[in-house]
């Protein structure tokens, strides 16, 4: 059990130090955690005698990240097992712009939506040879009904510009459809693992129109969503390297919002290298300038 609150509590710290302020967390997952740390706080006390030291202890800083517990009030609507997709006959357009319908009327993403709000499904075009995989739509995007159009997407596009596209050439999509709910008018939370599952067959038929050269997951919610979860698994090992998806190569890279938090010349390389690897690979042309981007002088 240690073991594995520690596993908890350095995956927690990770995903702080990717920029993630909150998780959501079941109330009961929430109470068997308080029971299993309680367990073992007895267990110490039984085979140690209590110290002064142990007197004196003060409180300590709270967890790495605020665990936001599922409130009586707050209840996310169940999510049904994920739906069968079956693409239509036709040209790309034709199956996308059925596919785009077929999830904008989806009613299990339109239950989710706070009132107002819009299922965000992706854009660009439907021949592109890069695809831009983020996690889930934000404030912005829900209002929009467009993936990236908030500042992460605002750098995103500047990216692109830095790789000599623009946003129409490419393909931006999301793992979610639907921005997922909390009971607060603020802030984002990663999607559940049911969440997920049910969106993933919407983003694996996208694929499946565009059938692009490369697709690039941003930040670790959206790995976690291609690749399945892994507690093991670091952004910093696996970013900057070719994986797969659907057959296709898939760039790990990190979220643009890494770098409005960090703001630092390290991180723009860093998320540049990946993109000039992504280039290489999709036989885009390279120039020296564009090697040089964010390199310290
Ligand atoms: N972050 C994402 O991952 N996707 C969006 O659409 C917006 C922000």
């Amino acid at each position: 059990m240690r073991e594995q609150l520690e596993n908890l509590v350095s995956e927690l710290k990770r995903l702080k130090s990717e920029g993630t302020e909150s998780v959501f967390i079941e109330d009961e997952t929430l109470q068997n955690l308080r029971e299993s740390v309680q367990k073992m706080k007895n267990s110490k006390e039984e085979s140690a005698p209590p110290s002064v030291e142990k007197r004196k202890t003060k409180s300590r800083p709270g967890p790495a990240v605020n665990l936001v517990a599922k409130t009586k009030e707050f209840q996310i609507a169940p999510i049904p097992p994920p739906p069968v997709v079956t693409l239509p006959a036709g040209d790309r357009q034709q199956r996308w712009e059925w596919l785009r319908d077929r999830v904008l009327n989806d009613p299990v993403c339109n239950e989710h939506l706070k009132p107002g709000k819009k299922v965000v499904f992706g854009v660009g075009s439907v021949d592109a040879d890069l695809f831009f995989c983020g996690e889930a739509p934000g404030a912005d995007e829900e209002i929009m009904g467009e993936p990236f159009v908030g500042r992460a997407g605002q750098l995103l596009t500047k990216i692109l510009g830095g790789m000599g596209l623009k946003r129409e050439e490419v393909y931006i999509g999301n793992i979610m459809n639907w921005r997922p709910e909390l009971p607060t008018a603020s802030g984002n939370r990663p999607p559940t693992m049911e969440e997920f599952n049910y969106c993933l067959p919407f983003l694996r038929a996208q694929l499946e129109i565009v059938e692009p050269k490369v697709i690039i997951a941003l930040g670790a919610t959206a790995v976690n969503g291609l690749l399945g979860p892994d507690p093991k698994r670091r952004m910093g090992d696996v970013r900057g390297r070719w994986h797969e998806f659907q057959n296709i190569p898939l760039m790990i890279t990190y979220h643009p919002s890494y770098i409005l938090r960090s703001g630092t010349l390290r991180a723009k390389r860093t998320i540049w290298e990946d993109m000039l690897m992504v280039m290489e690979k999709a036989g885009l042309p390279v120039s020296e300038k564009q090697r040089g981007y964010f390199l310290t002088k």
